[in-house]
């Protein structure tokens, strides 16, 4: 267990000492996300970034873009590398991906595998 479904409403996150660098728990929309803490660029802590969606290209809209799976992707501080939580992937380099746990919720508790 590394903590209570309470301690991380929808919207936020924990980062838990697993590991070296700690594993951050993301909550989006009741969805739980476990990513490493750390970024492979440069070895950045992934997890003091923010998370935002994604920008896409959508010339019906004034200025051609639209942000798209809000808080799905975290934007690493040092860089502003973005990784999608789902998957650990990036857009930047597809062979960089960061690593990602499966969570479980049971009951009141939020369980991640390491
Ligand atoms: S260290 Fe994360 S983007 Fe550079």
């Amino acid at each position: 267990m590394v903590a209570t479904v309470d301690e991380i409403p929808p919207g936020s996150s924990k980062v838990v000492p697993i590991g070296r660098h700690g594993v951050g728990v993301y909550n989006v929309g009741g969805t739980f996300y476990a990513i490493a803490n750390y970024c492979p660029h440069e070895g950045g802590p992934l997890c003091a970034g923010r998370t935002r969606g994604r920008t896409v290209v959508d010339e019906s809209v004034p200025g051609d873009s639209v942000m798209v799976r809000d808080n799905e992707f975290i934007y690493c501080p040092w860089h502003q590398w973005g990784f999608e939580l789902a998957t650990g992937t990036t857009a930047v380099k597809p062979e960089w991906s960061i690593r990602t746990y499966p969570v479980r919720v049971v009951g009141d508790d939020v369980l991640v595998t390491a």
